[in-house]
């Protein structure tokens, strides 16, 4: 599996017009005023930086650029990027602007660019700014290509980024910042890579070996429970839903011990089902190819799984990615059947559509009753209804714990990964009894919110621990081109799980 993207940041104190470079990214806030450091490159390019901000060319609106001559200084090149408002400088809006700036430097054929790091006098500190900066160059220079087999030598590649700060103790502040910057944009990044990577070749046994690697690389403990394995522990929810294919199911686990014994132990858990094609109950044709992403859950697991040492998580973490394939071969599950789930609850299939709570569900109690974590978060493209709600700007929220939704609402704000909580009514419940079984996998035609009855569905699996589901079938991608999100998968998900337990409240 392979990408590209920025690979190198490098971050020192210096002055930006002291340093060679072929371009030099430099952000300014509204109505910027050619004073100072300004005046010095202004000089460089021959007086053209003055006459653009003077003339109106470049007035520092927020995303806006302008590439400039500048023969006469040390960079050969001044990239302008508009910050906007000072005031209302935030991560978000760095990450957006670095990508812009990061994206228009690769288009204009520059291997290399040195950057004053966004933000100074700003309410963002150097260390969040230095993070917000990382992901927005890393993210937004994401391109997938691996099975472009022409092209790749005409291709552009922005190669490296030296940033710079004023001074030694602004860098002192800053440089943790932009290496975690860096390696989150890198796990993200690989979670999209993942997301994009084909069904055929990205199947439940793919996913398993890419958890044994990153168990090796991070010192995790990997197990993987196979078919035989699943039928003697009961989860005939999740072995169900893989009866229809050929490709063997799995539920893939990895453990992170920080290190800390008072630590307390939080479970990810990530639907990979990395084809859904519906089953018997089976999607129409158009945009059917899109099903191979309904893995993201299991891929954003993984992503964060895959820097989890490096960035010194500070709890324990459980993760548990159930990966099957939905199809209707000749043993495929069927409508009406009932299933007896690992839990012990009798589930009967109404619709065999809906198959992503049906292999949550039997993770989500095995990792409940074997390692009894302190919370339960999971991540799903469980449902198209999240789409209708929200759109593909944020995922749906369902919680039976009012801290822990709070604690996802701000790590969602702080990480740019956005979330709206959907309410859980216990009536909800009621929609999902039938006269055959426990429960049935879908509500009936009166509940509408679907989003919220999938929640409703899962929650009756978590044991009662403290557990929040993440709808992702939005905001896992879109093919819409955004500055940090270039279209396709996004990586949702990592960013916002990592800053969940990086501020974990112990
Ligand atoms: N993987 C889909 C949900 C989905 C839909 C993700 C569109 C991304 C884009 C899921 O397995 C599914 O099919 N859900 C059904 C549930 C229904 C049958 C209750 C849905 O949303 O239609
Ligand atoms: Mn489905
Ligand atoms: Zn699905």
């Amino acid at each position: 599996m392979s990408h590209e993207s920025v690979q190198r940041m490098k971050i020192s104190a210096g002055d930006l017009t002291e340093v060679e470079s072929k371009v030099a990214i430099v952000g300014l806030y509204e109505k910027p005023k050619v004073e100072g450091p300004l005046a010095k490159l202004d000089r460089g390019s021959g007086g053209l930086l003055g006459a653009a901000v003077r003339d109106g060319d470049f007035k520092g609106e927020k995303g806006e650029t302008l590439l400039l001559l500048a023969t006469r200084g040390k960079a050969k090149r001044i990239l302008l990027v508009g910050l906007g408002a000072r005031d209302a400088l935030d991560a978000e809006r760095i990450r957006v602007c670095a990508a812009a700036a990061a994206r228009k430097c690769r288009d204009a054929g520059f291997a290399q660019a040195t950057a004053l790091l966004f933000g100074q006098g700003s309410p963002v500190s150097a260390d969040e700014a230095a993070q917000a900066f990382a992901e927005g160059a890393i993210l937004g220079t994401y391109r997938y290509v691996e099975y472009h087999t022409e092209g790749a030598k005409d291709r552009k590649l922005l190669k490296k980024i030296d940033v710079l700060v004023p001074d030694r103790k602004i860098l002192a502040e800053a440089k943790p910042g932009l290496q975690r910057g860096v390696r989150i944009a890198e796990a993200t990044n690989y979670t999209r890579t993942l997301a994009a990577h084909p069904g055929n070749h990205a199947t439940p046994s793919f996913l398993a070996s890419e958890a044994r690697r990153i168990a090796k690389e991070q010192r995790l403990k990997a197990t993987v429970l196979d078919r035989a394995r699943m039928e003697k522990l009961g989860m005939g929810a999740l072995l169900a839903v893989s009866q229809g294919s050929d490709q063997p199911p799995y539920l893939i686990l990895l453990e992170y011990d920080c290190g800390d014994r008072s630590a307390p132990t939080v479970a990810l858990v990530g639907k990979g089902l990395t084809f859904d094609s519906g089953g018997i109950s089976i999607k129409p044709a158009a945009k059917m190819d899109e099903m191979k992403y309904d893995m993201c859950g299991g891929a954003a697991v993984l992503g964060v799984m895959s820097a989890v040492r490096d960035l010194e998580i500070p709890v324990n973490v459980i993760a548990a990615v159930p990966a099957s394939e939905n199809l209707s071969g000749a043993s495929a599950y069927k409508p009406g059947d009932v299933l007896k789930s690992y839990s012990g609850k009798t589930i009967e299939v109404l619709n065999c559509d809906a198959e992503g709570r049906l292999i949550l569900a039997d993770a989500l109690s095995y990792v409940a009753r074997k390692h009894k974590p302190d919370a339960i978060v999971d991540m799903a493209t469980l449902t198209g209804a999240v789409i209708v709600a929200l759109g593909h700007y944020g995922a749906g929220l369902v919680s039976t714990d009012d801290e822990l939704a709070a604690d996802l609402v701000e790590a969602a704000e702080r990480s740019g990964d956005r979330i709206w909580r959907l309410p859980l009514w216990e009536e909800m419940n009621d929609h999902l009894k039938t006269d055959f079984a426990d429960l049935k996998n879908i509500g009936d035609g009166s509940a509408g919110a679907g989003t919220i009855v999938g929640g409703a569905f899962l929650s009756n699996f978590v044991d009662g621990i403290p557990w929040a589901h993440v709808d992702i079938a939005g905001t896992a991608w879109w093919d819409r081109d955004r500055p940090h999100l270039p279209k396709g998968p996004t990586g949702y998900g990592v960013r916002l799980i990592v800053d969940l337990l990086r501020n974990w409240k112990k």
